[in-house]
């Protein structure tokens, strides 16, 4: 149930811009990881779930808005909603420029805009008690999920294999200009879950949901991406070890490391700022050229 008195929040000036990016996909290679079509797809993947997850986010926090009884608390929120608007339309460009080079990501897509219209949607039947417990069911999953985000944004930042592999610096720029983001607001929908429902099991049951939806999301697409590649045509099927291997060379996230930090969303004492660095967040969107030539538009 409920508490009447919300543990304190450990930050007090969090103040979140979205920033109104955009980006040229015009000469974006196919496998923007040169001769790296498995880590290319498997990163590709946060385009096919990013742009229907994120606007899931804003629907899921914007019917939370009227319960919030914090000040602080709804700027923030109000601030996530600009900034998860503008990465799912981000992410929805490279899907057109994929659709544009031959491979048709529409049928993935399909499906999971039915998982977060049909299933995680708004239930418009409920009301009253039943419908705040809804909308705090759901603002506990995304809290889970933008715990991975925040992890796979921390990555981002600190990835110099994708440097040194020559990755297409377009595609870097976005990558670490929303995983900065993802860790600049990585507190916010925890904070609202624990303003909503401090309680413990909650919070377990949004990772123990959460966790394999998004692995089992993960492989799918991964899966997806190497079929239905106009140059591949199935020929790479992916295996754990293989992920492993590129994780090694610093191409894509430790699997086992992305095991261990949900591990640690378990602790009773958990909170998102014991994550990743916002100076380093801030510092990264100081010199971003999206960014950059966001602010001076
Ligand atoms: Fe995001
Ligand atoms: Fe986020």
């Amino acid at each position: 149930m409920p508490s009447t008195t919300p543990p304190p929040r450990i930050h007090d000036s969090l103040v979140l811009e979205p920033r109104d990016v955009q980006f040229d996909w015009s000469s974006l290679p196919l496998h923007w990881i040169p001769d790296e079509p498995f880590a290319t797809h498997t990163i590709n993947v946060l385009h096919l779930l990013l742009p229907e997850g994120e606007r899931w986010f804003v629907r899921v926090f914007s019917e939370a808005l009227p319960m919030i009884t914090d000040e602080q608390l709804r700027e923030e929120v109000l601030g996530f909603i600009g900034q998860e608007a503008i990465h799912a339309e981000a992410h929805q460009e490279v899907l057109d420029h994929l659709l544009r080079q031959g491979l048709d990501p529409r049928p993935y897509i399909r499906q999971i805009g039915w998982l977060f219209h049909r299933v995680l949607g708004d239930k418009p039947g409920l009301s009253g008690r039943r419908r705040r417990e809804n909308i705090i069911e759901r603002v506990a999953f995304v809290a889970a999920i933008e715990h991975f985000t925040a992890f796979l944004g921390n990555w981002a930042l600190n990835s110099p294999g994708l440097d040194r592999a020559q990755a297409d610096p377009t595609m870097l720029d976005l990558l670490r200009w929303h995983g900065a983001e993802e860790v600049e607001h990585r507190s916010v929908a925890y904070d609202l879950l624990v303003h909503l429902d401090p309680g413990y099991l909650r919070r377990m049951r949004g990772m123990l949901v959460s966790g394999p939806l998004l692995v089992h999301l993960w492989v799918r697409g991964v899966r997806f991406l190497l079929a239905a590649d106009p140059e591949l045509r199935g020929r790479i099927r992916p295996t754990w070890r293989d992920a492993q291997i590129q994780a090694r060379r610093g191409l894509l996230p430790d699997p086992r490391a992305m095991a261990r930090s949900a591990a640690r969303y378990f602790r009773p004492g958990y909170h998102p700022t014991q994550e990743g660095s916002s100076s380093q967040a801030l510092g990264y969107l100081a010199t971003s050229p999206a960014a950059r030539a966001a602010a001076t538009r």
